[in-house]
């Protein structure tokens, strides 16, 4: 069967338009000519997907709410996500030189600005949370956002997105005749479920938290974003082998030249894009139940495996 018509690229334009302009709203509460200020606006209005707000408005609408609700959490999503990038991309991690189109932050500002910008706005996602009146006109209630920040936190700290960097690192000019492959890959789909799958599922989640969702709702939306999150790092390592770096506006082929663990590295790029398209069909079977309020999140997963940025 068709899959219904739903116009994502409009709704992923309207909902990027509406992070911009509270994470502009956010920036403007300082001095714009302050360096630390510029760094964190080169990077954080640089242009990138905003898959992670977005996801997390979809979910608040595919819960039936007010997706309003859930811009302080996606806000802070897209900031912790930024700030993620910005240390991914220093000389000690994966000393990358280009990054949402511009010179990576350190290659714009220097080392020690690009990791400072990178703590500023990690630590700002955070006030964000606990005085989201200063920003916006609808904000949760004191529970929910103490709970959004126990999701966020959980997802992008030491049991999350951060231990997936440091797996990550540690698998760089990996030797695999050390590990058989089974033992490879599951390796492999643990460390890319910590460094990618926990934000994005703290992205659906922190949808469903906003709007105070039942469980059940919850339950079947968290099993679409395991799958989503893991497709989307399989995607990911899929593009550095094929991808264009004009489109992808980062570079393509350091994945190999730094010898790293990926799935196209284990399984081919073939059998990779098997796996994203077999991940897709289990996230979208999971939000089955769903009615039309999901499609985006629907438009979304299918969005993930034919991006090519
Ligand atoms: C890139 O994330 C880093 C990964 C976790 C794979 P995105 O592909 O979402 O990057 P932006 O936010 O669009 O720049
Ligand atoms: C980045 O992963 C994941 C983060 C937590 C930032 P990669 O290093 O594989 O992503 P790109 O290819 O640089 O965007
Ligand atoms: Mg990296
Ligand atoms: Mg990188």
């Amino acid at each position: 069967m068709n899959a219904p018509f739903f116009d994502l690229t409009a709704f992923l334009k309207e909902h990027r338009d509406i992070v911009d302009r509270c994470l502009e709203k956010v920036l403007s509460s300082f001095d714009p000519e302050r360096e630390l200020v510029r760094a964190m606006r080169h990077s954080l209005m640089a242009g990138g997907k905003r898959l992670r707000p977005v996801l997390a408005l979809a979910s608040a609408r595919a819960c039936g709410k007010d997706i309003k609700l859930a811009l302080p959490a996606a806000c802070a999503l897209e900031m912790i996500h930024t700030y993620s990038l910005i240390h991914d991309d220093l000389p000690a991690m994966d000393d990358d030189d280009l990054r949402r189109g511009k010179p990576t932050c350190h290659k714009k500002f220097c080392e020690s600005t690009a990791i400072l910008a990178g703590d500023a706005l990690l630590t700002h996602a955070f006030y964000i949370l606990s005085r989201p009146q200063d920003f916006f006109d609808l904000v949760p209630e004191s529970d929910t956002l103490l709970e959004l920040t126990a999701v966020i936190a959980m997802a992008a700290g030491i049991n999350g997105m951060v231990e997936g960097q440091m797996l990550d690192m540690q698998s760089e000019n990996h030797q695999e005749n050390k590990r058989n492959k089974d033992s490879l890959l599951s390796h492999l789909k643990h460390m890319h479920e910590l460094k990618t799958g926990k934000m994005i599922a703290a992205s659906v989640a922190a949808g469903a938290v906003s709007v105070n969702a039942q469980v059940t709702l919850k339950t079947d939306l968290a099993a679409y974003a395991g799958h989503l999150g893991l497709a989307f790092q399989v995607m990911d390592d899929i593009l550095n082998v094929e991808g264009d770096p004009e489109k992808m506006g980062k570079a393509a082929g350091s994945d190999l030249r730094r010898d790293k663990l990926t799935f196209p590295a284990i399984l081919g790029l073939d059998r990779s894009k098997s796996f994203a398209q077999q991940l897709i069909d289990q996230a979208l079977g999971a939000i089955d139940r769903f009615d039309s309020q999901a499609d985006p999140l629907r438009a979304i997963a299918r969005y993930v495996i034919n991006r090519d940025r």
